[in-house]
């Protein structure tokens, strides 16, 4: 379970996160919504521990992260996977080198297995026959899908994603909200998702939280967010230039 208490951060006097509180438990998919610069991606590396906040406790599994030191943090990501908007693969390895980086990097398992497990993870994300490839020989959708088999490589308990089906065509968008879904259900993960896309929210949600203006202003199932009047919500999801959140 990771408890999200009270979270601030600034850069300069942009306030971006100010009084984060969010629970997500244990085996949920939750997605963060909000505006592009609301602040999605900024809460999501804390969660990571890739920045810190200037003041809040984030507690996954009871321990503190933001308290823990470089070397403690490395471990625990272990238990991490992400995938990041561009995929953040390496353009000079290939797609095996890629899926199996923490495997070689942090584990001890023989070669053998990790081409077996590189294989396998490779095989959940619908992709064969790709492991000699390099990113620059990929599609947008087989990059994401190659993100997602390096994000699940290590078998995490908890799965990061950050505007997953951003920049994909809605076919392709569908595909991945798929996989996302039988990975929650096949590996019991536990993920975050922070998207500006509603209809992915919708699909792969247990619960929806919605950020704006520095807080969680709104949380509840798909069908509580569709039947809110929560007039900064509706707004959102209707995606209206109209109402409480300034069209800027
Ligand atoms: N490393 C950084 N240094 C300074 N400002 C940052 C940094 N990262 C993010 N920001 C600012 O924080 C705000 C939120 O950014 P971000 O979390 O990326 O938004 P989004 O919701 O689109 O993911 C933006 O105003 C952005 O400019
Ligand atoms: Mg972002």
């Amino acid at each position: 379970m990771i408890e999200i208490k009270s979270i601030f951060k600034s850069f300069g006097d942009n306030q971006v996160l100010r009084g984060v509180d969010l629970t997500i438990n244990k085996g949920e998919t939750a997605v963060i919504i909000g505006r592009s610069g609301c602040g999605k991606s900024v809460l999501l590396k804390l969660i990571m521990g890739l920045m810190k906040p200037d003041a809040g406790k984030i507690l996954v599994n009871g321990d503190d992260i933001t308290s823990l030191n470089d070397s403690q943090l490395n471990k625990r990501r272990q238990r991490f996977g992400m995938l990041f908007q561009a995929s953040a693969l390496f353009d000079s390895m290939t797609v095996d080198e890629n899926v199996g980086l923490g495997l070689r990097e942090h584990t001890k398992l023989p070669e053998k297995e990790v081409r077996q497990k590189v294989e396998e993870k490779l095989k959940m994300v619908g992709l064969s026959a790709v492991e000699q490839l390099k990113p620059a020989e990929l599609s947008g959708g087989m990059k994401k899908r190659v993100g997602l088999a390096r994000a699940i490589a290590m078998e995490p308990e908890y799965v990061f994603y950050d505007e997953p089906t951003t920049g994909l065509d809605p076919i392709m968008a569908d595909v991945i909200n798929e996989l996302i879904i039988s990975l929650r259900n096949t590996l019991s993960i536990t993920s975050i998702a922070v998207t500006h896309d509603i209809v992915s929210a919708y699909k792969i949600a247990d619960r929806i939280a919605m950020l704006y203006e520095g807080k969680i202003v709104f949380v509840g199932t798909p069908e509580e967010v569709k039947n809110t009047d929560n007039p900064v919500v509706r707004q959102f999801i209707e995606g209206s230039s109209q109402g409480p959140i300034p069209a800027l």
